[in-house]
């Protein structure tokens, strides 16, 4: 008897590993190169959606970084071209990262007329003395001309990312910035603290006593975002994401997240299966993990002898893999309704992880609430260490 044929991965993340120039804080995996390199890399990823185009339906694409946007016209056209060859356009969200320093009307157009929806860009401070301290290349101009071009080249679905805590910035400075952001009105915004990445500029001189980690100012600058997001009318979703609702999206009113919510990431984070490619890119399919090279050369290689550039291959023990799914989906505000996670899973969260959930609530963190288990709003300022107790 034949076999069913397994349902094709509906999420693909694409890794663009270069930039102009690295920034003080950054550990994502991406270099700044040469042209010859980055057309190199080009036909290698073209080569690797060839691999996995069958097994993809995506409904969600994310071409993250590094730096997508510093790609030319023409070497996206090649990207995008091969994408429709391979049947792999109309996806319901594609997102592109930008830097406000490398956005153009024409670059803008090409991929919204491809079927790029959302775009998601690069801020961190609308500062001068803050952007230029975290080695940004983009003044706070550029930011406002960059969000003009967007919506004028037809983005309606447009996230700003922001960043709090980074060294020399007050609360004063951070209302500023968060104002100013908040007044462009985008559909969505990410703002994250900063992490002190080893083997990043800003780590080193942390370490070199250059100054010091301020918790209560951090704490602070958090309450702000969450209150003036709220006021102007972003509704945060996750632990570090906010975006505007307009009802009525029958895909995000189920997970009970406003309708500007990140759909590509909602996926993740309730442990869903894509497919990552690029270097340094992980894939999560079936149940099976694997992590590409982090190394373009070595990437560009594999892919030239016609071979996936996958590093390691693991298969999680499947009380592992719940144990992360728990852990990624009490990012999300609305936490983890039992049944929605024992079918994602398997597992019922009320047996397993009966201690933890209780230990939450005593720390108030964490509390039941109908069908389901979630994170306070004190639990998710601390949600990385509420999350690490259901790990396996
Ligand atoms: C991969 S970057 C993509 C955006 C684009 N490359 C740019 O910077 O304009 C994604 C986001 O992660 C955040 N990020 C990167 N490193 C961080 C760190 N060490 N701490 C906090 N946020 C960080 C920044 O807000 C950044 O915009
Ligand atoms: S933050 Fe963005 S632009 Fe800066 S180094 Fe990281 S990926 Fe590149």
């Amino acid at each position: 008897m034949a076999q069913t044929p397994l349902a094709p991965i509906q999420s693909l993340y694409v890794h663009v590993p270069f930039c102009a120039h690295k920034c003080a804080y950054c550990a994502f995996y991406s270099e700044a190169s040469s042209g010859e390199l980055i057309n190199r890399y080009v036909e290698a990823l073209v080569h690797e959606l060839e691999m996995v185009g069958l097994d993809l339906k995506p409904r969600t694409v994310f071409f993250g970084g590094g730096t997508p946007s510093l790609l030319n016209l023409r070497q996206w056209e090649r990207i995008l071209c091969a994408m429709e060859r391979l049947g792999l356009l109309g996806a319901e969200e594609w997102t592109v990262e930008c830097n406000p320093a490398t956005v153009s009307l024409d670059k803008a157009r090409l991929l919204r007329s491809y079927g790029v929806n959302r775009i998601s860009m690069g801020v961190q401070s609308l500062n001068e003395d803050l952007l230029e301290r975290l080695g940004r290349i983009h003044s706070r101009e550029m930011v406002f001309k960059s969000f003009d071009t967007l919506r004028k080249a037809g983005f309606s679905n447009l996230n700003l990312d922001l960043m709090f805590a980074i060294p020399g910035q007050t609360l004063e400075i951070w209302r500023e910035t968060l104002g100013e952001a908040l007044a462009m009105a985008s559909e969505h915004l990410s703002s994250y603290e900063v992490i002190y990445e080893e083997d990043t500029a800003l780590y080193q001189q942390l370490q070199a006593g250059l100054f010091a980690v301020n918790e209560e100012l951090a704490c602070d600058m958090y309450e702000q975002l969450v209150e003036c997001a709220e006021a102007a009318g972003l509704h945060q979703y996750e632990v570090a994401n906010f975006a505007r609702d307009t009802t009525s999206n029958p895909q995000t009113s189920i997970l009970n997240v406003p309708f500007y919510a990140c759909q590509h990431n909602l996926n993740y984070w309730r442990g869903g299966s894509f497919f990552g490619l690029g270097p340094s890119a992980t894939s999560y399919v079936r149940g099976v993990r694997t992590k590409n090279w982090s190394n373009t050369q070595m990437y560009c290689e594999q892919l030239e002898k016609g071979q996936r550039p996958i590093e390691s291959t693991e298969e999680l023990a499947p009380l592992v893999r719940a144990g992360e799914t728990a852990a990624f989906g009490l990012r999300i505000v609305a936490g983890w309704p039992f049944e929605q996670f024992r079918q994602a899973t398997g597992h019922d969260l009320r047996r397993e992880w009966k201690n933890e959930m209780t230990l939450l609530q005593q720390r108030g963190w964490g509390r039941i609430v109908p069908h389901g288990f979630q994170l306070t709003r004190e639990g998710l300022r601390f949600a990385d260490a509420a999350a690490e107790l259901f790990l396996r």
